[in-house]
């Protein structure tokens, strides 16, 4: 039978601070999310955390559970606490603001560095490009595209930890998105971006980020195009 309390260890702080034990009720069904909330709102206000969906479609939830990153609103307790034991900590390779509150500035100033946005080619007076949902095209280009940007696999990833310049799963998996998608025109700047020493070719292949990704996406898999496309660009002397 499952204790009927829980014993949480939630990170109090910013770079530097210390765990602080809570006793949190066990409930049917609860979430870690579900008992930092319980922490934040009965047992200390003054915890700072996020969360925005609680379903799983912003990733604004996402912490360090029992040593590994994961959504807490969809993390059910029963499946990392079987002993009623909870250790919360804020992402990791990311500035802490405060508790379990990460800044998020350089994992997006990241995408940006990878060139991850769309870089469109038509005009306003075109029709919509349309890219058949059955077609190739389209499906290497889904292969990632339904990333939210959690940073999950960011804060799982070795070579992130050691080079804290390296652009990380998330932001190469956002070019190699758009790499493959047939209406983007900026794929020369995008594949020299992201071919640099802190770029694609910097990964390891450990696919930590593919083993955690909540949405089953493999940035391991994008990377190993991304390594392709700007080997071949490299050899035609585009950049
Ligand atoms: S690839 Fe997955 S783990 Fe990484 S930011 Fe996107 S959704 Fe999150
Ligand atoms: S596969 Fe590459 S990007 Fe993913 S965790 Fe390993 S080193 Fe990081
Ligand atoms: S609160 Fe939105 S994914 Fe968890």
């Amino acid at each position: 039978m499952a204790p009927s309390k829980l014993s949480v260890s939630v990170w109090r702080g910013q770079e530097s601070g210390r765990f602080q034990s809570f006793e949190v009720p066990r409930l049917e069904s609860q979430t870690v999310l579900d008992a930092v909330t319980y922490i934040q709102r009965v047992l200390d206000p003054t915890l700072s955390y996020r969360f925005a969906c609680r379903v799983g479609m912003c990733g604004s939830c996402a912490m360090t559970v029992n040593g590994r990153a994961r959504w807490t609103c969809r993390t059910h307790v029963s499946r990392v606490a079987a002993d009623g034991r909870l250790e919360i900590a804020p992402l990791a390779n990311l500035p802490v603001v405060k508790d379990l509150v990460t800044d998020m500035t350089v994992f997006f100033e990241k995408w940006a560095r990878a060139r991850g946005s769309f870089q469109g080619g038509a005009t306003r007076r075109e029709d919509f490009a349309r890219v058949e949902p059955a077609s190739r095209e389209r499906q290497v280009a889904d292969a990632g595209i339904e990333c939210i940007g959690c940073a999950v696999c960011y804060s799982s990833c070795d070579v992130v930890a050691w080079n804290p310049d390296y652009l990380g799963p998330a932001a190469l998996n956002r070019a190699w998105t758009l790499v493959n998608d047939a209406r983007d025109t900026g794929n020369r700047e995008r594949l020299a971006a992201v071919a640099g020493d802190a770029g694609c070719h910097a990964c390891h292949t450990h696919m930590s980020c593919t083993e955690r990704c909540p949405k089953q996406i493999s940035p391991t898999a994008a990377i190993a195009g991304l390594k392709r496309a700007a080997a071949l660009a490299a050899i035609k002397g585009e950049f």
